[in-house]
C-alpha cells in the first residue's frame, strides 16, 4: 500500500529515488512521483500516472538535480489514480511537499477547517489534508517544520508514514510513522529512508525501524534524531539487516512470481535450516523452548491471518489439531478485530503473515494481546511490525517475497507451522514417536520432492494454453487439499483475471454442481491420500455432467488417469505434508493461464503485495 522513499547527502538524489520507487514498487503502481530540492533551492515536484517508469519517461528534459529528496508510488485509497492524486502533494504556498503511506481517517473534516480558513485543494486525496495543516500550523504559530509536523499528527487520526521537504531548509527531511512502516538507513555522511528495507540495503546495512509516533529529524552532517509528538527524544536503535541483492533481482527469470515458485525448493531447506535435525531425529523451534510452558499450557490457538496466509492458517489448523489435539480456530484478522472475541490468558493466538505488515492482523494481534493472549508471529519480513508486536515467533526464511501474488511464503508458512505441531506433539505426547519420526524424515525429504515437481512446469504452461478460454474455474479439494484449492483459486484470479471459486470436493453437491457444464474447468486435487475414493466419486460427478477435470495425482495413478482429462502426477507424500507438493502445480497453472493472456504477472491490476490499510 504505497512506498515511500527519501534521501540526502552528497549523491544525486533522483537516481537512488528511482531506484528505491522500483525495488518497492510491489506495494502500488498506480502513480507515481518525486520531489528535489535543487542546488538553487527550487523544490521540483514531479507526478504521474501509472508505473515508475512512466515518471522516468515523465521527467526527461526536466530539472532532476539535487542531492535530497522525496518520492513515491501509489495504491489509491481516496481519490482515483491520476497526476493530480499522486504524491508527493505540495502545499498551498507551493514551499513543502509531503509523501505519505496510509489512510488520514479524519481528513473530511480537516479539510473543511482548511478550506474555511481560505485552503485551496486541488486532489481528492486525504494526504493533501496533512500537508496542508502542517502548512497552516506552521505559518500560523510560525513554528519550525518539527513543531508543525508534531502538533499536525496530533490532530490526525489514522495511519501514516509521512516524509515532508521544506523548499527554503535543503538539509533536512522529517519523517513520522503510526500503523505504516517506515525504516531509515545510516550511511556514510548520508541517509535513507524507506517502507522497508529493500531500497536502502545497497547502500548500508545499518537501520532504524521507526516505532508508533516516532518522528525522524534527518539533518544533512548531523546525526539522526528520534523524538515523539511531545518532543521527547529516544536513542534510535540501530540494527544491521542482511539482505541478499540476487534476491531482490529476477535472476533470469521472465517475473518475480516465476522466480519465487522454482525458489520454493531452496526456501523450504531454508525454512528448516538448524530447526530440524534428521540424524538426531530432533526439531527445535526457540520460541518453543523459549515460551514452553505458555505454549504446552494453551487450551485453545487461534490463527489470525488474510489472504494466502489465512489458507496456511486452514493447514496449520488440520496440523496442530490432529498432531496436538489442540483445538484450533481459524479466522480472518478483518473479522476479528470488528468482533467482541472471547479470548482469556489461556489463548495462544498466532498470527500469520508474509509482509508482517498487514493492517488487519497487526489490528488483531493488538486486540489478542489487549485480552490477554500471547501472541505468536509466523512471518517473513524480518524486524516488520508484526513480529515486532508479538510475543515470540518464527521466521519463515524464504527470502524477499517481491511478486504480488504469495507463492514461496505459503510452503514458508505451511512448513513452520508443520515443525511448530510437530515440536509441541512431542512435548505434549500426542504423537506416537514412529508417527513423529515418519513425519520428520518426510518433511525432510519435501524440497527433493518439490523438485520433481518444477520438472512438470512445461507440462503445465502446454496444459495452461488449454484453459485460456475459460471465464470460470472450480478448484477441489478434501481435508489438507481444501485450503490448496483456496489458494489454487486465489492465485488464479490475482493474476489471470479468471473468476474462480474453491470449495471442499464434497461440498459440491450442495449448490456448485450447477455451475458444471461442458466448458467449465475443474481443477481437483486427487493425490493418493485420505479420502482418494470419495474425491473419485466427485470426479465422476462433473465428468457426468461433461466438465473439464485436471486432476492433481499421485504418480502412478491409473485410475484417474482413466476419468479424467488431464493428469500432473507428483511424487508420493504423507498426507499432511500434501500440500507443500500439491500447490506448485496450482501456482504454475495460475501462472502460465497468465501468460498466456498477456497479464502482468508480477504487478496485477488493483493489487499491491502489502496491505497496510483496512
Ligand atoms: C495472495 C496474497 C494476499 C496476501 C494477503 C496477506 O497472493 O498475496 O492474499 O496473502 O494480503 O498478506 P500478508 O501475508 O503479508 O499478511
Amino acid at each position: 500500500m504505497c512506498g515511500i522513499v527519501g534521501y540526502i547527502g552528497n549523491k544525486e538524489a533522483y537516481p537512488i529515488l528511482i531506484k528505491g520507487l522500483k525495488r518497492l514498487e510491489y506495494r502500488g503502481y498506480d502513480s507515481a512521483g518525486v520531489a528535489l530540492i535543487s542546488k538553487e533551492h527550487q523544490l521540483n515536484v514531479y507526478k504521474t500516472k501509472g508505473r515508475v517508469s512512466d515518471l522516468e519517461s515523465f521527467v526527461t528534459q526536466k530539472d532532476i538535480s539535487g542531492n535530497i529528496g522525496i518520492a513515491h508510488t501509489r495504491w489509491a485509497t481516496h481519490g482515483e489514480p491520476c497526476s493530480i492524486n499522486a504524491h508527493p502533494h505540495y502545499s498551498t504556498s507551493e514551499t513543502l511537499a509531503l509523501i505519505h503511506n496510509g489512510i488520514i481517517e479524519n481528513y473530511a473534516v480537516l479539510k473543511e477547517k482548511l478550506q474555511a480558513k481560505g485552503y485551496l485543494f486541488k486532489s481528492s486525496t486525504d494526504t493533501e489534508v496533512l500537508v496542508q495543516l502542517i502548512e497552516y500550523i506552521k505559518t500560523t504559530n510560525h513554528f519550525d517544520l518539527l513543531s508543525a509536523v508534531q502538533l499536525a499528527l496530533g490532530e490526525v487520526i489514522g495511519a501514516y508514514a509521512i516524509a515532508v521537504l521544506e523548499k527554503d531548509h535543503p538539509n533536512e527531511i522529517i519523517a513520522a510513522r503510526k500503523s505504516s512502516p517506515l525504516v531509515i538507513g545510516i550511511g556514510e555522511d548520508e541517509f535513507f529512508l524507506a517502507s522497508d528495507a529493500t531500497p536502502i540495503v545497497e547502500y548500508t546495512d545499518r537501520v532504524v525501524y521507526l516505532e508508533d509516533e516516532e518522528i525522524a529529524v534527518i539533518r544533512r552532517d548531523e546525526e539522526l534524531k528520534v523524538v515523539n509528538l511531545s518532543n521527547v527524544e529516544t536513542i534510535p536503535a540501530v540494527i544491521r539487516v542482511k539482505l541478499n541483492l540476487g534476491q531482490l533481482e529476477k535472476g533470469g527469470y521472465p517475473h518475480f512470481m516465476l522466480k519465487e515458485i522454482f525458489e520454493q525448493p531452496g526456501c523450504i531447506t531454508d525454512c528448516m535450516r538448524g530447526r530440524i535435525n534428521l540424524d538426531k531425529n530432533n526439531v527445535v523451534l526457540s520460541a518453543v523452548i523459549d515460551h514452553k510452558e505458555k505454549l504446552l499450557r494453551a487450551k485453545r490457538f487461534i490463527i489470525v491471518a488474510c489472504g494466502t496466509s489465512w489458507h496456511a492458517a486452514l493447514i496449520g489448523k488440520h496440523l496442530i489439531e490432529s498432531f496436538c489435539r489442540i483445538p484450533v480456530e481459524v479466522e480472518y484478522a478483518s473479522e476479528f478485530r470488528y468482533r467482541d472475541p472471547v479470548i482469556d490468558a489461556d489463548d495462544v493466538v498466532i498470527a500469520i503473515s508474509q509482509s508482517g505488515e498487514t493492517a488487519d492482523t497487526l489490528a488483531a494481534v493488538e486486540l489478542a494481546k489487549s485480552r490477554g493472549a500471547f501472541i505468536y508471529g509466523i512471518c517473513n519480513a524480518i524486524g516488520s511490525s508484526i513480529p515486532r508486536a508479538t510475543h515470540t515467533g518464527s521466521y519463515i526464511h524464504v527470502g524477499p517475497e517481491i511478486g504480488v501474488a504469495s507463492t514461496k511464503a505459503f510452503t514458508g508458512q505451511v512448513t513452520v507451522l508443520t515443525m511448530l505441531a510437530l515440536t509441541l506433539a512431542r512435548e505434549k505426547q500426542t504423537l506416537s514417536e514412529p508417527a513423529f519420526l515418519a513425519i520428520l524424515q518426510e518433511l525432510g525429504n519435501i524440497p527433493a520432492k518439490m523438485k520433481e515437481v518444477m520438472a512438470l512446469n512445461d507440462q503445465i504452461a502446454e496444459l495452461a494454453k488449454i484453459f485460456t478460454y475459460a471465464h470460470n474455474f472450480i478448484y477441489l479439494g478434501r481435508g489438507y487439499s481444501y485450503p490448496v484449492a483456496l489458494e489454487g483459486a486465489l492465485k488464479l484470479k490475482e493474476i489471470s483475471y479468471i473468476h474462480a471459486e474453491g470449495y471442499p470436493a464434497a461440498e459440491m453437491k450442495h449448490g456448485p454442481i450447477a455451475l458444471i457444464d461442458a466448458k467449465m474447468p475443474v481443477v481437483v486435487i486427487a493425490t493418493h491420500n485420505g479420502l482418494y475414493e470419495k474425491v473419485i466419486s466427485n470426479i465422476q460427478e462433473i465428468k457426468a455432467r461433461k466438465g473439464k477435470v485436471i486432476a492433481i495425482v499421485t504418480k502412478g495413478d491409473t485410475i484417474i488417469r482413466q476419468i479424467a482429462d488431464c493428469c500432473i502426477e507428483l511424487p508420493e507424500t504423507l498426507e499432511c505434508l500434501d500440500s507443500l507438493l500439491t500447490t506448485i502445480p496450482l501456482q504454475l497453472l495460475a501462472y502460465h493461464i497468465a501468460v498466456c493472456k498477456g497479464m502482468d504477472v508480477d504487478q496485477p491490476r488493483n493489487l499491491a503485495k502489502s496491505v497496510t490499510v483496512e
